[in-house]
C-alpha cells in the first residue's frame, strides 16, 4: 500500500516549537514570553462593528477577493503610501493565508527563495512543503537587512526574496536606506519581493518604511491580527501594483478553491479598523520595549529592537536550547533560536505581556545567566 502521508507534509518539521509547548504544558501561571500576539483585547468599538455585522446578516460568503468596500480601502491606502496607480488587492484569511497563497502561486519545485536568517518560521516550512529551496542569508549579529549577501545569493534559480519588517523574531525595522538598496538589487536581477508587513504599526523609533515604496515588483502582505489584537479573526490582505497584478489574480483563483473567502462579518469590522488609531496601544508597547531592553542590556547581548514585540537575545552560553530548557524549568517560557534560524545561539522573547510579568521575566533571566 502507498504510504498514508504525502511527502509534502513530511517536509515540514515543526518539532522545535512543539517541544517547547510540550515542556510548557506542565507549568502553572508561568511568565510567558513565548506568545506572538498582543496582550490587549480588540478595541470595543471594533468588537461592536463585528457584532453589528453579524446581526445585520453579513454572515454569508463574500466575493473571493473580499468585501468590496474593504478592498477599496486597502488599495486606496497603498495608493497613498506608495503612489501606486493601479493596485490589485485580495482580502486573505490572515497574513498566513496570504503567505500560503503567494508561495503556491510563485514557487515551483526547485525554485529558490532568499530570506534573511533569522526568519518568520512559516516561510521556511511552506517553501519546503512546496519543494522549493530556502536560501538563508545570515544577518547575525546586528540583524540588519543583509543586502550585499542577498545580492551574492541571487542565482538562476532565485524566484523570490522574502523580507519581514518589523521582523519576527528580531524586532528589527529596516531603514529606508537598506530597503532602497535591496530594491535596486532586486530590480537589477528582476526578482520579485514578498514584503510581510504584519507588524507595520508596531514601529517605535519612526515610521516603518516599505520596500514597496522603492520597488514596484513588491507583493505586500499586511494584516489585522497584531495591530488590533484580532489574531482569531483571521484577516489580512495582499496587494500588488501593475507588474505583479497577475500574482494577485492567481492568488484569488487559488483562494476560491481553498479558503473561499476571509470571514465575512470581520471583514465588515475591518473597514472601520483601517482608520482606527492604535497610537495609544503602540505607545504602551514602546514602553514595554524600553522595559525589556533596559532590563537586559549590559548583561545580555541584544540589539535594541525597534518594532514588533520581540527581542532576540544571545543565550549566555551560546546554546539556546539548553538555556530555554533551564528557563522553562524556572517557570519562564521563551523560544530557542533554532525555531527561526539555522543557528541555535539566541532565544526569542515576546514582551507582549503585562509590565509586571516583564519585570518578573527579566529577574528570572538574570538569575539563570
Ligand atoms: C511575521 C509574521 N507574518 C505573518 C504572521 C501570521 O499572522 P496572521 O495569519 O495571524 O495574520 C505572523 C504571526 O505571528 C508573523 O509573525
Amino acid at each position: 500500500m502507498k504510504k498514508l502521508i504525502a511527502d509534502r507534509a513530511e517536509r515540514i518539521d515543526a518539532s522545535g516549537i512543539r517541544k517547547v509547548f510540550a515542556l510548557a504544558a506542565s507549568l502553572e501561571d508561568p511568565v510567558n514570553f513565548s506568545i506572538g500576539q498582543p496582550d490587549f483585547d480588540v478595541p470595543d468599538e471594533l468588537k461592536e462593528e463585528a457584532i453589528e455585522a453579524i446581526r445585520a446578516g453579513a454572515n454569508k460568503y463574500t466575493q473571493t477577493s473580499g468585501d468590496e468596500q474593504l478592498r477599496e480601502k486597502v488599495t486606496q491606502r497603498l495608493k497613498d503610501d506608495f503612489g501606486w496607480e493601479n493596485p490589485a488587492g485580495l482580502v486573505t484569511s490572515g497574513v498566513s493565508g496570504g503567505i500560503l497563497l503567494a508561495l503556491l502561486v510563485l514557487v515551483d519545485p526547485g525554485d529558490e527563495v532568499i530570506m534573511p536568517d533569522p526568519y518568520f518560521v512559516m516561510y521556511k516550512h511552506l517553501v519546503n512543503m512546496l519543494g522549493g529551496r530556502c536560501i538563508f542569508v545570515d544577518s547575525y549579529p546586528r540583524f540588519d537587512l543583509p543586502v550585499d549577501a542577498i545580492a551574492k545569493a541571487i542565482g538562476p534559480k532565485t524566484k523570490l526574496i522574502a523580507v519581514n519588517s518589523p521582523c519576527n523574531p528580531t524586532g528589527m525595522v529596516y531603514s529606508q536606506e537598506r530597503l532602497s538598496e535591496l530594491a535596486k538589487v532586486a530590480a537589477e536581477h528582476n526578482v520579485p519581493v514578498l514584503s510581510d508587513e504584519i507588524y507595520e504599526k508596531f514601529s517605535y523609533d519612526g515610521r516603518c518604511e516599505s520596500i514597496a515604496g522603492y520597488y514596484d515588483k513588491t507583493l505586500v502582505l499586511r494584516g489585522f491580527s497584531k495591530s488590533y489584537a484580532m489574531t482569531g479573526w483571521r484577516l489580512g490582505y495582499a496587494a500588488a501594483n501593475e507588474p505583479l497584478r497577475a500574482v494577485i489574480e492567481e492568488m484569488t483563483k487559488i483562494q476560491q478553491y481553498t479558503f473561499v473567502c476571509a470571514p465575512s462579518p470581520f471583514q465588515k469590522a475591518a473597514i472601520t479598523a483601517i482608520d482606527y488609531d492604535v497610537g495609544a496601544l503602540v505607545n504602551a508597547y514602546r514602553r514595554k520595549r524600553d522595559l525589556i531592553y533596559d532590563g537586559l542590556k549590559g548583561k545580555f547581548e541584544l540589539v535594541r529592537p525597534s518594532g514588533a514585540f520581540y527581542a532576540f537575545v544571545k543565550a549566555p552560553n551560546g546554546d539556546a536550547t539548553a538555556y530555554v530548557e533551564k528557563a522553562i524549568k524556572n517557570n519562564l517560557l521563551i523560544i530557542p533560536g533554532n525555531v527561526f534560524s539555522e543557528r541555535d545561539t539566541h532565544f526569542r522573547i515576546s514582551y507582549a505581556t503585562s509590565d509586571e510579568k516583564i519585570r518578573h521575566g527579566i529577574e528570572i533571566l538574570h538569575r539563570l545567566r
